[in-house]
């Protein structure tokens, strides 16, 4: 069965005034049909520039120095933008951290779901009748009356479930959820995270999960992959990395994550040290300035190292590390 999304070798760069900031380095991640797959790092590790990469809708100074991003195999990198257009919002939706992002605040939200449904054949007493459908899905109290509201006029929670009921609307293929629960209290957070399992399942479609919140991470996702300073170190079944993980990236980020702790801190992760100079990032194993399991041997840049069946690592030591 082909992959949902297919990223290959996926290498962006920012125009800067120190040089070439090269963001994503050689990134590969594939999404199969029906899965979830989630994507963890620290902050400045590129997540956002993966997902502005994969829907082709970068800033003015970004550009894709080289690789592939297929949706269902059909390749996006040099696609036309009509093309493009066509696919966002009917077979790729995101769902942002901050629900305004997708919500316009001087529209209805009837006025809005009807509005994506543009395409669509049938009579805008039909499209009404689907959003208000969707909206009562999402778990909104008289989604009738909810078509008539502003999005000021609900809360927090609310407004994220209109921004997943919308973002699910035309049913995509694929769903990117950029930290949707982030500025949700913990209950909320729960709520949505069962909302987007249910979803996916009844929608058949493929959900790409961006977190920094590993506890979340691992009771919504099929498969991680963790991100370090523009490269993917480590990939595999969410259990297998959470349980055995396979480089000390990762290894840290589990021993830092407040989900640990078993409340909801606002700490993220931290680890000493800083990220290295991405205009001029090292030749060397990306994590060696913070390793503390670093040898001579990790001047050298380790390639992806199977710990087992679909697990891999960015480590020398990584089939060790991961017993
Ligand atoms: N438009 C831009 N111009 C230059 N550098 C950028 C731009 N956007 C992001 N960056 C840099 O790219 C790196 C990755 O950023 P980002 O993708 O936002 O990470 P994350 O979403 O994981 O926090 C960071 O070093 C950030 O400073
Ligand atoms: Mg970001």
């Amino acid at each position: 069965m082909t992959d949902t999304l297919s990223v290959d070798g996926l290498t962006v760069h920012y125009a800067t005034r120190e040089g070439a900031l090269q963001a994503l380095r050689d990134v590969a991640l594939d999404v199969p049909a029906g899965q979830i797959v989630g994507i963890v790092g620290e902050s400045g590790c590129g997540k956002s520039t993966l997902i502005n990469a994969l829907l082709q809708l970068m800033p003015e100074n970004a550009r894709i120095a080289a690789g592939s991003v297929k949706l269902e195999g059909e390749e996006l990198v040099g696609a036309t933008q009509r093309r493009l257009r066509d696919m966002r919002g009917r077979d790729i939706s995101v769902v942002f951290q901050d629900p305004m992002t997708s919500l316009n605040p001087v529209l209805t939200i009837g006025r809005q779901m009807r509005d994506i449904q543009y395409r669509e054949p049938c009579n805008r007493a039909e499209k009404l009748r689907r959003a208000a459908g969707m909206l009562g899905r999402v778990g909104l109290p008289d989604p009738q009356a909810k078509l008539d509201a502003y999005p000021h006029e609900l809360s927090g929670g609310q407004r994220q479930r209109v921004a997943i009921a919308m973002a699910v609307l035309m049913r995509p293929r694929l769903l990117i959820a950029d930290e949707p629960t982030t500025a949700l209290d913990a209950t909320l957070e729960v709520q949505i995270i069962e909302l987007l399992k249910e979803l996916q399942l009844e929608i058949g479609c493929a959900i790409l999960f961006i977190s920094h919140h590993l506890g979340v991470i691992a009771e919504l996702c099929d498969r991680v992959v963790v991100m370090y300073a523009g490269e993917a170190v480590e990939e595999g079944p969410v259990a297998d990395v959470f349980l055995h993980p396979s480089h000390p990236y990762t290894a840290k980020l589990i021993e830092c994550d407040p989900g640990r702790m078993k409340t909801r801190a606002a700490l993220l992760p931290s680890i000493p040290g800083d990220l290295p100079d991405l205009t001029a990032p090292p030749k060397e194993c990306i994590f060696r300035d913070r390793c503390d399991k670093a040898t001579e041997l990790c001047r050298t840049k380790p390639a992806p190292v199977a710990v087992n069946g679909a697990h891999w690592a960015r480590c020398h030591y990584a089939a060790e590390l991961g017993l």
